[in-house]
């Protein structure tokens, strides 16, 4: 059975449901991860669980150390990871509470520490990147967002900002034109990290308020906190029958 790690993203930092056998609190060549990693129990399945933003939630998108997260999961023994996380909805399909597993992404973020191939390297390695997701565990999260009759998309392009800042209504629409259908802050360099560590890797996203000039007025924390709220239980029955699965 593959051992998954949940990456919770903000509001979902911890797993109900998961009975804890233990809390790791491993220290890695890159530093220590956000939080503890959680290994626990899941419907008979052993699961790994660790909240990107510390837990309380207190590490900005720019500042979690995405090397150390990625390294100690696999340590743990991660075999596959599901990031969780909370975008903004750009396409017009993407309104607030719809939940996507997306299939691309581009990368817009800077400065962040983002691979593990540099130091003193015995020769240079460029992994490949053209699929950034993994297709057969994004089928899987298909799959349990079918039984779940939620409504979603298939698929969708992800573009990841720097923030901590939201967006200028220019940047939004530059990143429409670039064909991003969401975004948010934390999928990059999460998701190349886990290829580099050939861990299979799909992303679920909750549309937690229209991107900048999507909807007429500001983008209040309020709003964002009120539709998380609201989505979180959703996001909890996904992967309730992922793990069952
Ligand atoms: N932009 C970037 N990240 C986000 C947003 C947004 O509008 N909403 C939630 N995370």
């Amino acid at each position: 059975m593959t051992v998954y790690a949940i990456i919770g993203g903000t509001g979902l930092t911890q797993l109900e449901g998961l009975e804890m056998k233990a809390l790791l609190s491993p220290e890695t060549p890159f530093g220590v991860p956000s939080a503890g990693i959680v290994r626990g129990e899941y419907a008979g399945r052993e699961v790994l669980f660790l909240a990107r933003h510390g837990h309380p939630h207190r590490i900005p998108p720019h500042q979690v150390n995405y090397r150390a997260n990625l390294w100690a999961l696999q340590q743990a023994g991660a075999q596959a990871v599901i990031a969780v996380n909370a975008v903004g909805g750009i396409h017009a399909g993407m309104g607030t509470g719809h939940l996507t597993v997306p299939h691309q992404l581009i990368d817009y973020t800077h400065g962040r520490a983002g691979t593990f191939h540099e130091g003193e390297l015995d020769h240079v390695t460029h992994i490949d990147f053209s699929h950034p997701y993994d297709e057969p565990l994004r089928e899987r999260l298909l799959e349990a967002l079918r039984v779940c009759r939620f409504a979603h998309s298939d698929h969708g392009v992800y573009g990841c900002t720097q923030g901590p800042r939201l967006e200028t209504v220019a940047e939004i629409a530059r990143m429409e034109r670039d064909g991003c259908d969401i975004v948010g802050m934390t999928g990059m360099p999460e998701a190349a990290l886990a290829r580099e560590l050939d861990l299979p890797y799909a992303c679920l996203s909750l549309v937690v308020n229209p991107a900048a000039g999507k909807a007429s007025g500001i983008i209040t924390m309020a709003e964002i906190e009120a539709a998380l709220g609201e989505g979180i239980g959703r996001i909890r029955q996904v992967l309730a029958h992922l793990l069952a699965a």
